[in-house]
C-alpha cells in the first residue's frame, strides 16, 4: 500500500527538448500530450503523434460533461484531452510502471483533478467494476494484446453507456502482439472471434454500431506498425431495437457456432425423448428400489424449460418442485437439498437448473458447480435441446416485451452461446442419468 503510494508520488525528471516541450526521463508516454500550452513527450517515445485524429471522430460535444473510461491508458493522453474538452471525470488504467509513472507527474504538474489512473490488469478492472456504466469508453490498441478477446468485448460492450471507440491493428493475429498474454485470464478458448471483423461483428450483436471510422494516423508510432496497418473506429450503442430478420442476420457467429453443436448433439447416441426420461426414472427405480428420485430441468435462458414442462403429456407429468423451482435462487440451497435427496413423498418431482453459457461462466449454475452438487446423488438430469431459430425467437420476444430497446440486462447472444458438448461429456464422465429433450416437438422426429 505505501509502496504504491511512493511510487505514485515519485518524482519525475522532465528536461526541456529541442522543440521546448518536457521531456519525462524514463518514461514511455505513447503519445504528445499537450495541456494548459505545453507539450509532454516520454524519453522512450517517437515524437509527434497525438490523440487529436482520434477524439475529433466524436461529436463535437460528446466529452461535456461525460464520464470516460480509457483502457491501458499508457501516459494519460486520452484522459487529459477528454479533460481539455469538459468531461466530468476520466479514468485511465494502465499496468506498465514505465508509463503509468509519466501519467501522475503530468497529472500533478497540470494540478488536474478531473483525471485519475489506476494501476491495474485492466481485465481486472473491468470485472470488479461495479456502479453504472462510462459514458465513453476507449479501448486503443490493447484488443490485439489478448489471446481470447471475446471476453473483454463483451465487458467493453457492458462498461460503455453510449460511445466505444477502438484502435486495432488490421492483422490482430499477429503472434507478435501477444506479449500481454500472461498477465491475462482466459474465460473461454473462443475460436469464433479471432480477428478483426469478427470483433465488430461480436459487437454489433452486442448492439454497438459504427459511426465513424478512419486509418490511425502516426503508424510509425506503433511497434510493428510496418507489419499491419491500423484504424479506429467510432461506434455508439443503438437505442432502438432492430426488427427481428435484421437481428437475426446479425446473429451470424452465434448461429454459425450452434449449428456446429446441433451436429454433434444429433450424433449423440443417448439423445432421448420424454418417454424415455420416464424409463430412465423406471430403470433408476429398478436398480434402487428404495431411493426416491427427482429430476432436474437443464437449459440456458429462454431455452424453454418451462415451455418443455408445459408440454408434457399428463400421465408423464410430475410435480414442480416448489421449493426449489429454480436452481440457484435464493433460499435454494436448502430446497435442492431435499429436492437431490428426498423423501419417498417427495420424489419424481421437477426443478429447474439455469445454465450458464459459455461466454458468462460465471452467471448462473456452471459445470463445475452442478457436478459438484450432484455428486453421489441419484437424479435424472434432462438437458433441453434448444435449436437456434426458436431459442432467438423466444429471446427476441422477451426483450421485445420487456424492454421495447436493448439493455444491460438482455444479452441474447450470450444465452445463445451455449455448448451442449462439454455437459454431455460430463454427464457421461460422471455417470449422472441424462436424457436431451427437446422443448417443441417432445418426440424423435424432433432429432429425425
Ligand atoms: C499499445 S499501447 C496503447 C496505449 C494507448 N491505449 C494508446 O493507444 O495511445 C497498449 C497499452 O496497454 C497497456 N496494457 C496492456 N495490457 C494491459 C492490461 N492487461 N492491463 C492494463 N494495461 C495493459 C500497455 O502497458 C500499454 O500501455
Amino acid at each position: 500500500m505505501i509502496r504504491a503510494l511512493l511510487r505514485r508520488l515519485r518524482r519525475v525528471p522532465m528536461v526541456r527538448g529541442r522543440d521546448g516541450e518536457l521531456v519525462l526521463q524514463r518514461v514511455k508516454l505513447y503519445r504528445d500530450i499537450r495541456s494548459d500550452g505545453a507539450t509532454f513527450r516520454g524519453s522512450d517515445d517517437a515524437p509527434g503523434g497525438t490523440v487529436d485524429y482520434i477524439l475529433d471522430l466524436f461529436p463535437p460535444d460528446a466529452f461535456r460533461d461525460a464520464s470516460v473510461l480509457d483502457l491501458g491508458s499508457a501516459g494519460g493522453a486520452v484522459c487529459f484531452e477528454a479533460a481539455r474538452r469538459a468531461c466530468r471525470e476520466a479514468i485511465g488504467v494502465e499496468i506498465e510502471t514505465r508509463r503509468i509513472r509519466g501519467a501522475w507527474a503530468i497529472q500533478r504538474r497540470l494540478r488536474c483533478r478531473t483525471v485519475r489512473f489506476h494501476q491495474q490488469d485492466l481485465y481486472r478492472y473491468l470485472e470488479r467494476r461495479t456502479g453504472e456504466a462510462y459514458d465513453i469508453v476507449f479501448a486503443l490498441n490493447i484488443l490485439h494484446h489478448f489471446s481470447h478477446p471475446v471476453p473483454l468485448l463483451a465487458k467493453l460492450g457492458r462498461a460503455s453507456r453510449d460511445y466505444l471507440c477502438i484502435e486495432t491493428p488490421d492483422d490482430a493475429r499477429a503472434t507478435a502482439f501477444r506479449e500481454y498474454g500472461p498477465l491475462l485470464r482466459d474465460i473461454e478458448a473462443a475460436d469464433l472471434v479471432t480477428d478483426v471483423p469478427g470483433y465488430f461483428a461480436y459487437l454489433k450483436a452486442l448492439h454497438w454500431e459504427i459511426v465513424a471510422e478512419r486509418e490511425s494516423e502516426h503508424a510509425k508510432l506503433f511497434e510493428l506498425a510496418n507489419v499491419t496497418r491500423r484504424r479506429v473506429s467510432l461506434l455508439r450503442r443503438r437505442t432502438a431495437l432492430p426488427d427481428r430478420a435484421t437481428r437475426w442476420r446479425e446473429m451470424g457467429l452465434f448461429l454459425e457456432h450452434r449449428s456446429r453443436v446441433r451436429e454433434a448433439v444429433l450424433r449423440d447416441p443417448h439423445r432421448l425423448i420424454w418417454a424415455d426420461a420416464a424409463q430412465l426414472l423406471d430403470h433408476l427405480r429398478r436398480m434402487a428400489p428404495n431411493t426416491p428420485v427427482n429430476y432436474l430441468l437443464l437449459g440456458p435462458r429462454a431455452s424453454g424449460k418451462s415451455h418443455a414442462f408445459d408440454r408434457l403429456p399428463p400421465r408423464h407429468k410430475p410435480r414442480y418442485n416448489p421449493k426449489i423451482f429454480k436452481f440457484p435462487n435464493a433460499d435454494g440451497q436448502h430446497g435442492l437439498e431435499r429436492h437431490l435427496r428426498p423423501s419417498a413423498h417427495e420424489a419424481e418431482r421437477f426443478a429447474e437448473v439455469l445454465v450458464s453459457t459459455s461466454d458468462d461462466p460465471r452467471t448462473h449454475v456452471s459445470l463445475d458447480q452442478l457436478l459438484h452438487t450432484l455428486r453421489g446423488r441419484s437424479v435424472v438430469c434432462l438437458l433441453v435441446y434448444c435449436d437456434a431459430r426458436e431459442h432467438f425467437d423466444r429471446l427476441y420476444d422477451r426483450e421485445a416485451a420487456a424492454w421495447g430497446t436493448p439493455s444491460e440486462d438482455i444479452w441474447i447472444d450470450l444465452s445463445m452461446r451455449f455448448d451442449y458438448r462439454p455437459w454431455i461429456e460430463a454427464f457421461r464422465r460422471h455417470q449422472i442419468p441424462y436424457v436431451i429433450i427437446h422443448p417443441e416437438k417432445g418426440d424423435r422426429d424432433a432429432f429425425a
